[in-house]
């Protein structure tokens, strides 16, 4: 399915050829990285939303990926290539999730930020998320507090 389509990205569902650029971007954006066997099942899961962000060449430059609950979304991994970040991309793959969720009737967008991932929680709260609840010691590797950042539609 291809969600966006304009001059110069197309955001369209992550398909299993995809997989080792996510996992290429993964490593680099996180240090507890998902696996390319935990990416694949995603394919397969009827809850879960993934989705890629390519430029013009057909490069993969970020993707996200979300399970839909009832009327809830719970975003699990939202990334961009490290040379394209600043611009746009996240803002413009976390928007059109949002937009997805509002039609379909969804009401509560949840995720989980790493205390010190400050630039990831500027993204969030720029679009209206607020920190809910903290989890500690909730990630591994190195062992850090989550925030639950909630956004309700
Ligand atoms: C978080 C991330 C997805 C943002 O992607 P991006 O494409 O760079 O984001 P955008 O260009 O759309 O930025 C939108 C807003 O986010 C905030 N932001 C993004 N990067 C930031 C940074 N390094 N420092 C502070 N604020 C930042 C700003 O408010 C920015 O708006 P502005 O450019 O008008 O100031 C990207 O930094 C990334 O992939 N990080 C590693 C993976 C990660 O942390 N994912 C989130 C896990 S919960």
């Amino acid at each position: 399915m291809v969600l966006i389509k304009e001059e110069n990205i197309i955001i369209e569902d992550i398909k299993e050829d995809d997989l080792p650029d996510v996992v290429e971007i993964e490593k680099e954006a996180f240090s507890d990285p998902w696996t390319i066997d935990m990416f694949y099942s995603e394919l397969f899961n009827p809850i879960s939303l993934f989705w890629g962000v390519k430029d013009i060449s057909g490069r993969l430059i970020g993707y996200i990926s979300f399970w839909r609950v009832v009327d809830e979304a719970h975003v699990l991994n939202l990334a961009v290539h490290q040379s394209f970040r600043r611009k746009g991309i996240g803002s413009k793959i976390l928007l059109t999730s949002i937009d997805y969720c509002k039609r379909e009737g969804i009401k509560t967008v949840l995720l989980e930020v790493r205390r010190s991932n400050k630039a990831a929680q500027e993204l969030y709260e720029k679009y209206g998320f607020n920190v809910i609840v903290v989890r500690p010691r909730y990630y591994k590797n190195p062992v850090e507090d989550a925030l639950v950042m909630a956004l309700e539609l």
